[in-house]
């Protein structure tokens, strides 16, 4: 039997390798994409499949609560995959309040329409799932030493973390109360294709192709988790398939970095990668510390690993080669991307104009 999936947030950087992900592996499946196209959302990411029979796009705000529930009755969706977001802490810090409507709002009224929708008794009730898609960033931050487990408590610190908790509240309490179908998955730092030149990797990647400054905050020590955005979306699949509802699985690939080991192999693998000896390491720019910054992420995937047999098979070193490659042969889309409001949004932040 056909699977249809609701994926929200399709056009972003996760939604739409995931999007190209299910794809790739899925035959008898229907995927309809709902984004409201936000300066980080990008149809360009899915050209390749927008012929594809079982692929379809709606342009539609989560938050638009009676075109969601429309949605729910025109299509009989299986599955929900609410990527849809507010996504980048800098953005929440200088204006918190699209992060409370899009990442809580929105998600409440995604579950108020499935909740209407699907209908305790039918008999597709027992195989419907919605799951919500989020963050390591929920837990807070950490100390020099332990993971964040799935039992470790909420202790969100930006109004983008703190949005995103209050959204896995909600969802939780909509499991706990209704008897509703919910899975949440916490995910540590993606990289890989797509993702937008303001998160600090293609960021890297595209100042140090422009010769531009590589700005590191405080002093460059934080720790990220990186994994693959691949690797994510074979951990979504699994957990929609095998997943216990009601449970969290943290999403993360024992692969902490600081954020000046990260700057300097960008640095290194760019400069091999086009044979330019101008892009070096004093392109690097140490500038003002992010306000309330977490110092340091660090997944313990223990249960993914165990219950789901995930685990992630790229590693860091060919990841990150893979991905300078990709925005190496994709400069177009990055030229695409990097204007208009982006650019306000960059120059504010660093009171100059460093993006090509
Ligand atoms: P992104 O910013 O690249 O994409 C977000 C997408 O949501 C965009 O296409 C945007 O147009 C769409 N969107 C925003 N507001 C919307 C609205 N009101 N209605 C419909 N669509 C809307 O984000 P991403 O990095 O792909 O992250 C996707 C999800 O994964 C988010 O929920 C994020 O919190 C979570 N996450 C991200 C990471 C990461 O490293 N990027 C890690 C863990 C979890
Ligand atoms: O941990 C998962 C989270 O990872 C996701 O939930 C978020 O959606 C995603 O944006 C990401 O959040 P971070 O704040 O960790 O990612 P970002 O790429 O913004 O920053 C990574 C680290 O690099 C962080 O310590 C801040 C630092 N940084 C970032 C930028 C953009 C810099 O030093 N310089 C920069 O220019």
């Amino acid at each position: 039997m056909e699977t249809t999936y609701l994926v929200t947030g399709g056009a972003g950087f996760i939604g739409s390798n995931f999007i190209l992900y299910l794809l790739a592996h899925h035959e008898n499946i229907r995927i309809i994409n709902v984004d409201k196209l936000t300066y980080a959302g990008n149809l360009a990411n899915l050209a390749s499949v927008e012929s594809d029979d079982r692929y379809m796009f709606r342009r539609m705000d989560i938050c638009d609560r009676s075109a969601v529930r429309d949605l729910f009755f025109e299509f009989d969706i299986d599955y929900v995959v609410n990527f849809a977001a507010e996504s980048h802490v800098d953005r929440s810090i200088n204006d918190p309040e699209i992060f409370v409507r899009t990442n809580v709002l929105g998600t409440v009224s995604l579950l108020d329409a499935a909740r209407e929708a699907w209908r305790v008794g039918d008999d597709k009730y027992g195989d419907r799932r919605f799951l919500q898609v989020s963050t390591d960033e929920v837990y807070g931050s950490l100390g020099p030493s332990g993971f964040f487990s799935e039992d470790t408590p909420l202790d969100p610190h930006s109004p983008y973390s703190a949005s995103k908790a209050s959204a896995d509240l909600l969802v939780k309490a909509y499991g706990d109360t209704y008897n509703f179908p919910v899975l949440i998955t916490r995910c540590s730092n993606n990289y890989g294709p797509f993702q937008f030149p303001e998160k600090l990797i293609p960021l890297m990647i595209n100042n140090a192709l422009h010769h531009k400054h590589l700005p590191v905050y405080g002093d460059g020590l934080n720790v990220r988790d990186w994994l693959y955005v691949e690797d994510h979306c074979k951990a979504i699949d699994m957990v929609l398939s095998n997943g216990v509802v009601g449970e969290v699985y943290n999403v993360g690939g024992h692969n902490e970095r600081t954020n000046i080991f990260i700057v300097e192999k960008i640095v290194e693998e760019c400069s091999k990668a086009i044979g330019d000896a101008e892009i070096s390491k004093s392109l690097i720019e140490y500038v003002p510390d992010r306000k309330g910054h977490d110092r340091r992420y660090g997944i313990d995937p223990k249960k993914i690993n165990d219950d789901l047999g995930w685990w992630p098979e790229t590693n860091f070193e060919e990841g990150i080669v893979k991905t300078i490659q990709w925005y190496i042969e994709n400069r177009a889309w990055v030229k695409q991307i990097t204007s208009g409001e982006y650019q306000n949004n960059y120059v504010q932040q660093y009171d100059q104009e460093k993006i090509v």
